[in-house]
């Protein structure tokens, strides 16, 4: 997947070695439509892999959206080649990472867990497709429940846990620090801040207490009061949104599947909340949820240990107590 070249600049006195690397990827977006369709897009504005392919079902719209996509390379500057198909798994072969944004979204008043029965079906059968043409490829889960369906797609492909990453946190901690930004009347680029946990609207955990401002302690500059606020705003994002547009978000959705896949395929060794399986980390067996990762070539490489305090601890336990009731469905 990555290639790296050493350059040689040459001279006696200024003799300089520095390496290069390129990236020569394959991505395959499994759904083409606002999330997907939003994921290609980053990508290739990003310019870093070098070929996505869009798969769809419903006749011709992948490779109408694959088409769309690529008169913007011209204008935009991007050489990523993007392509699209109906349900031809054979074009996505080879795939380095496959992204799973197929399913039904949540429309207004709908809970991403009645979403679980409908989407369970398209993610297992998704997964056994791409798995017979790209084999070692790294999957990122989206589909909603997605903390559920990471679990399943681990459970049906049996593949290594390091290679299936549910997307979630990404997205809910870039809604936590733009709150926060706003809260603290401050780019949201200036603030750090974490979201574990599950990708539910109650089941997500901002950490408030670990938030920053260029480092400095968020409640330096916010009350308590303001922090609980930034918080149930924040675990509130993605209904809020649904409210608004009438079908869930895919801008900021799209832009952080996208700075997974990058983290991956350039080994970058980003440190996101993630989706993934813990055996025994965080106290908890057997199940998917977001904790903070290293992502690099091959997925998620490490888990980071919080130091969380005694709330948190019982906040994370009770999170994981109803993604695990969640899963139970799938037994059904
Ligand atoms: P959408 O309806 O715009 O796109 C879904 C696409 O999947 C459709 O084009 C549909 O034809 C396609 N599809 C359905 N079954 C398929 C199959 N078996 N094979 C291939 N394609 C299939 O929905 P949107 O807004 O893109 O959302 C996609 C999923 O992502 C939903 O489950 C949504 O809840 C979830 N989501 C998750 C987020 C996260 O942070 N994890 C954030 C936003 C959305
Ligand atoms: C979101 O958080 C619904 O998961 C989707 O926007």
């Amino acid at each position: 997947m990555l290639h790296t070249f050493a350059v040689n600049t040459g001279g006696l006195l200024n003799l300089q070695h520095y390496k290069i690397t390129k990236t020569m990827s394959k991505i395959s977006v499994i759904g083409a439509g606002n999330v997907g369709a939003s994921c290609a897009e980053y990508i290739a504005m990003k310019d870093f892999a070098a070929e996505v392919v869009l798969l769809d079902i419903k006749e011709n719209f992948a490779e109408g959206k694959a088409l769309d996509l690529m008169q913007c390379a011209t204008t935009n500057g991007f050489n990523t080649r993007i392509s699209g198909s109906t349900n031809d798994y054979s074009k996505t072969a080879g795939s380095d990472v496959v992204v799973i944004t197929s399913g039904i979204p949540r429309k207004p008043g709908m809970t991403r867990e009645e979403l679980i029965g409908v989407n369970a079906g398209i993610v297992k059968t998704v997964c056994e497709n791409v798995l017979k043409h790209s084999p070692n490829a790294i999957i990122v889960v989206v589909s909603n429940p997605m903390d559920t369906m990471t679990y399943l797609a681990l459970k049906s492909t049996g593949l290594p846990k390091n290679r299936i990453i549910g997307m979630g946190g990404i997205l809910d901690s870039s809604r936590f620090r733009t709150y926060l930004g706003a809260a603290l009347n401050c780019p949201s680029n200036d603030v750090d801040g974490m979201v574990i946990g599950g990708h539910g609207d109650t089941t997500m955990i901002p950490l408030t207490r670990l938030a920053s401002y260029k480092g400095v302690p968020a409640s330096q500059f916010a009350s308590d009061d303001t922090l609980a606020k930034v918080k149930s705003d924040t675990m509130v994002g993605g209904a809020t949104l649904t409210g608004m547009l009438g079908t869930s978000a895919w801008y900021a959705p799209g832009a952080s599947v996208a700075a997974l896949v990058h983290s991956i395929v350039s080994d970058q060794k980003k440190m996101f909340p993630c989706c993934v399986y813990l055996d025994g980390e965080y106290g908890q067996n057997d199940i998917c949820i977001g904790v903070p990762v290293i992502i690099g070539k091959n997925g998620w490489e490490s888990i980071v240990n919080l130091d969380l305090n005694d709330a948190e601890k019982a906040e994370f336990a009770k999170s994981a107590d109803a993604v695990r009731n969640m899963n139970s469905v799938l037994g059904a």
